[in-house]
């Protein structure tokens, strides 16, 4: 939601700034822009609707000699994708410029207050009041202090924000403040550098330091960055962690697109989330700081998510209650934050976020704090916030995920809440050691049962064909295998716009179903399950209709292949691990749907990875 970059230092500001926001990109593509500063403090900017391809087309031929700079790819919040409304935002004099990710919600009290004191604005954002607020600032108590101005300027705002400021009154110096959005900082020898996250860092630096909540940080261009509480109170030791994979783990490395990539890497994700899981006494967890006691006296889980994630909790729930016979509720974190909960004395609560910035995911889980309850992370990002602020966290290791649409966060997660759910279980002694033993080799498996998946690609790749020109399309599943389906269905509305219902096989009856008819594409789930028959008769119900069926079954399934238009075969798998097995061909469908459509798979309209306000 809206990536930021900063940087000041010896080497020109340019290429590493258009480099950072094509990495940021996923996080925002609808406008572009760039705020250079020379040694003199004269600002110079460019900025446009459209991609930081566009972007770097009008920096072509520019004289990019400046050292220092900041810059911005947008997801518009407020005022629609423009050039006037793509960032950075200047105050009125031209001497100050800022970039924002985040939402403003007084923005318009602080507009109306600012333009009667002869304030003008030329755009329709949040954003432009910050600029304003810190020229007032600038020019009244902070007398040309920027670290000051920012501080007085952010403590007027509400809503969350991640800002990166300069200033030609203060020649060299970056200003950044956060609450709410993520910023991470670096300092080398080369100078000083502020990103939204780690992947436009990983190529600079492997050592970074978080800007924690209600930060302000000075960069300067010696490298040195000095970090401030909101009240410029200085803070001596920084929280810093190190990024653990390569630069080159977020670039295509020959593939295609990120989401090709990202399908492809599952295996080995898979595996290294399992290494040295398994201990003498049960499930390996050690990066969760409960105690014994805490585990054990769980009473009560909710599970919050947005999405895909929220996905995850609809499967993990089956895991949480089957082996730990703890009662579990999966919530949407966007509609838990306005109801009331039920927590116990020993409420513990799993939120799963692939980002760990999720806005309503953090929300829950503070929210969930508040209460008394326990909060545990699953999440794939390092130093994330929802890592930050939970009690325990466990990094699912599935390396940077660029495309906006999840795939290997989605099957690492599956992975990481059995691991979570069986551990409870031997905690609170509903499992035996023995049965732990052996989910633990059946999760072994899974790493080759999904290549096995991959290496059938071609069936996707054929079975598109039934999507091209529909208007619409169904995907059926029980069980577990229908939330599958759900996960199929959000997969192929999202990067090829076609509209796709998710639906329980059973319930299709009682309303879907009136969408079939002749050669209407319905996907139907159904692999080897203790509901596989009931399946099938629903299989049959939209056959008899006339639709063209899609259907993913267990290899040799004759049955299910006489009522198929296309197949997509799955290798036999334990009810409890088909979600993660079978997604993989429904994650390969939707990109072919996708591709055959003409669409971007990587960067889909109107969304963004990482979605950091409510
Ligand atoms: C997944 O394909 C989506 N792009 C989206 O639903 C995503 O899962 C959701 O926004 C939650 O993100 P998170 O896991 O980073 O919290």
């Amino acid at each position: 939601m809206c990536g930021i970059v900063g940087y000041t230092g010896n080497r020109p500001a340019l290429p590493f700034l258009l480099n950072g926001l094509r990495t940021l990109e996923y996080r925002g593509y609808d406008s572009a822009g760039v705020e250079l500063e020379d040694a003199s403090g004269e600002l110079l900017e460019v900025k446009c609707r459209g991609r930081v391809a566009a972007l770097a087309g009008l920096c072509e031929g520019l004289d990019a000699h400046q050292t220092i700079g900041i810059a911005h790819t947008r997801w518009a919040t407020h005022g629609e994708p423009s050039d006037a409304n793509a960032h950075p935002h200047r105050d009125c004099s031209g001497r100050v410029a800022v970039v924002h990710n985040g939402i403003i919600e007084n923005y318009q009290e602080l507009a109306a207050e600012l333009a009667e004191r002869g304030h003008s604005f030329k755009s329709e954002t949040d954003t432009e009041v910050i600029a304003h607020l810190v020229e007032e600032e600038l020019a009244g108590a902070a007398e040309g202090d920027l670290a000051l101005a920012l501080s007085l300027a952010a403590s007027r705002l509400t809503g969350s924000w991640a800002i990166a400021c300069v200033s030609a009154d203060a020649p060299g110096e970056i200003l950044c403040a956060r609450k709410g959005s993520p910023l991470v900082l670096a300092s080398t020898a080369d100078g000083a550098y502020a990103a939204s996250d780690v992947t436009a860092l990983a190529h600079v630096t492997s050592h970074v330091i978080n800007l924690d909540e209600g930060g302000i940080a000075r960069l300067l261009p010696s490298g040195e960055i000095r970090v401030f509480e909101s009240d410029l109170t200085p803070v001596a030791e920084p929280g810093t962690f190190d990024i653990d994979w390569n630069a080159s783990a977020a670039t295509l490395g020959g593939y295609p697109d990120f989401m090709a990539k990202e399908i492809a890497e599952q295996p080995e994700a898979i595996e290294r989330l399992l290494e040295g899981r398994l201990g003498d006494s049960g499930i390996v967890l050690d990066e969760l700081s409960l105690t014994p006691e805490e585990i054990a006296a769980i009473d009560r889980i909710y599970i919050v998510a947005c999405g895909t994630s929220w996905h995850v909790g609809l499967i993990a729930r089956a895991y949480f209650e089957r082996w730990a016979g703890v009662p579990t509720t999966v919530e949407c974190a966007s509609e838990f934050n306005y109801e009331e909960v039920l927590t116990t004395d020993h409420t513990l609560c799993v939120i799963i976020t692939q980002s760990g910035e999720t806005a309503d995911t953090l929300a829950s889980a503070r929210k969930m704090r508040a209460v008394g309850a326990k909060v545990i992370a699953i999440t794939n990002v390092l130093g994330s916030t929802a890592a930050r602020e939970s009690d325990g966290v466990i990094y699912v290791q599935a390396g940077p995920e660029i495309a906006v649409a999840s795939t290997k966060a989605y099957t690492a997660q599956l992975v990481a809440s059995a691991l979570l759910a069986l551990f409870l279980a031997r905690a609170n002694d509903s499992i035996s050691l023995k049965e732990v033993r052996a989910r633990y080799r059946e999760m072994l498996r899974v790493p080759e049962l999904i290549r096995i998946v991959l290496s059938r690609a071609w069936q996707d790749e054929v079975a598109a064909r039934a999507f091209v020109d529909a208007g619409s399309s169904l995907f059926l599943g029980r069980g577990l295998s229908s939330t599958t389906a759900r996960e199929g269905a959000l997969k192929l509305k999202e990067i090829s716009y076609l509209h796709a219902e998710a639906y329980p096989a059973g319930e299709m009856k009682h309303g879907p179903i009136a969408l079939v008819e002749q050669g209407y594409p319905v996907v139907v789930v159904v692999p080897e399950s203790p509901v596989r028959d009931k399946t099938i008769s629903n299989l049959q119900e939209v056959n008899a209709r006339g639709a063209c069926v899609i259907a993913l079954a267990t290899n040799g399934d004759v049955r299910v292949a006489q009522l198929a238009d296309y197949l997509l075969l799955v290798p036999p798998a334990p009810e409890w691990l088909s979600p993660v097995v079978d997604v993989v061909h429904l994650q390969l469908l939707a990109r072919y749907v996708a591709l055959a459509r003409g669409c971007d798979v990587d960067k889909p309209r109107n969304l963004a990875k990482s979605v950091t306000v409510e």
